[in-house]
């Protein structure tokens, strides 16, 4: 009998349920519904720590493939979340390992970003078999081409700068779409590309407020009476390039800006003259049911997961490069993030489009 653990951590994305119900679908179908043993974890690693955790049978993963959020539960950072609780004093590794041993797990999933992907490789290291799902809309997975979730969010978010085309060009407004992806820029460069943004802003990318505002200009004295903006969550100014980001928080917090996208919105009309707005679509990014490339693609990672449990080949994360599903060695991943290249093909066909990313 092979027993399974799996659990989802850090943030939510569309395509965990459909992930989930890979592995244990292809499990059942390649080892023998009788020789396979699933364990659900809840609430990521804080469900590990404090051995929360539920047999799963065959029904759990019916309808499930649509279904938005993780039936697991999750949470973040447990390591921070549990200081906060006053529980510090857990031996969180020693307690993660324990209930791997209580549980007589044979192997962990973890579904994850890169901090889940962090913790996996340190149970790795502790000789636990492991193997890491990659899932968040940031797109920031070293290693992989794609995560799943991603497209879902890009779907989402192009929606969003879709309808702020109707009402910025009935209100002749400049409209900024405030578009999530933590430090990485790949869902606001995808999403505005498919919703037709005039200006793109992306950490990797530091703007000058005032090309930003040329743009707008350009585009208002050739006759268009809007512009939409999509601005990336972390993106930041070439001023505050220069510096730490502690240095660049206090500073924004003695300056009384909240946002990013606050400021410029508010920068533009000042300089301008034009009216702006900021809509922030924020966690309905995550929201939902996934798309059918999400589908698909969490399919694909669930069923290639359980064929890693079948060889025993533990150690691993799955991924997508140039088209195939692989895995990388947690160890050749595991801390690092990606990020998209100033010279990044997609980059360049945005510029030769004419969009601005104000730098
Ligand atoms: O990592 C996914 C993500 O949605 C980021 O894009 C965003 O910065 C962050 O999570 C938001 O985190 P939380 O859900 O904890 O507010």
């Amino acid at each position: 009998k092979r027993r399974i653990g799996i659990l989802t951590s850090g943030g939510d994305c569309p395509g965990l349920n459909a992930t989930i119900r890979g592995v244990a679908k292809a499990c059942y179908e390649m080892l023998g519904t009788e020789n396979v043993e699933i364990v659900g974890i809840s609430d990521g690693y804080y469900g590990l720590i404090h051995n929360i955790c539920k047999e799963m049978s065959p029904d759990d993963f019916s309808g499930i493939l649509t279904r938005g959020g993780t039936i697991l539960g999750t949470k973040r950072q447990p390591f921070k979340m549990m200081k906060v609780i006053g529980d510090d004093n857990v031996d969180k590794v020693k307690n993660m390992k324990k209930t791997y041993q209580d549980q007589k797990l044979d192997c962990l999933l973890t579904l994850g970003g890169n901090g889940t992907h962090k913790t996996s490789k340190l149970l790795a290291d502790e000789g636990l078999n492991v193997i890491g799902l990659p899932k968040t809309i940031d797109n920031d997975i070293f290693g992989t081409d794609v995560t799943f979730g991603f497209h879902t969010a890009v779907d989402i978010a192009t929606d969003a700068l879709d309808r702020l085309h109707t009402t910025a060009n009935s209100h002749s407004r400049i409209l900024l779409c405030e578009i999530m992806g933590n430090k990485a820029g790949w869902l606001t460069l995808s999403a505005g590309i498919a919703g037709g943004a005039d200006i793109i802003l992306i950490p990797e990318i530091p703007y000058d407020i005032d090309k930003v505002c040329k743009s707008v200009q350009k585009r208002s004295e050739s006759g268009k009476n809007f512009s939409i903006v999509a601005v990336a969550e972390g993106c930041f100014d070439k001023e505050e390039a220069k510096m730490k980001k502690k240095e660049r928080t206090r500073l924004r917090q003695e300056a009384g800006i909240t946002t990013a996208t606050n400021r410029i919105a508010a920068q533009i009309q000042q300089k301008t003259g034009l009216e702006a707005r900021v809509c922030v679509p924020g966690h309905m990014l995550r929201g939902g049911s996934p798309s059918a490339y999400d589908r698909v693609l969490a399919t694909q990672f669930g069923v290639y997961a359980a064929e890693l449990i079948r060889e025993e080949h533990y150690g691993m994360s799955v991924a997508k490069v140039g088209g195939t599903i692989t895995a990388n060695k947690l160890d050749d991943i595991a801390g690092k993030t990606k990020f998209v290249s100033p010279d990044d093909q997609l980059v360049q066909t945005a510029r030769n489009l004419g969009i601005s990313f104000g730098d």
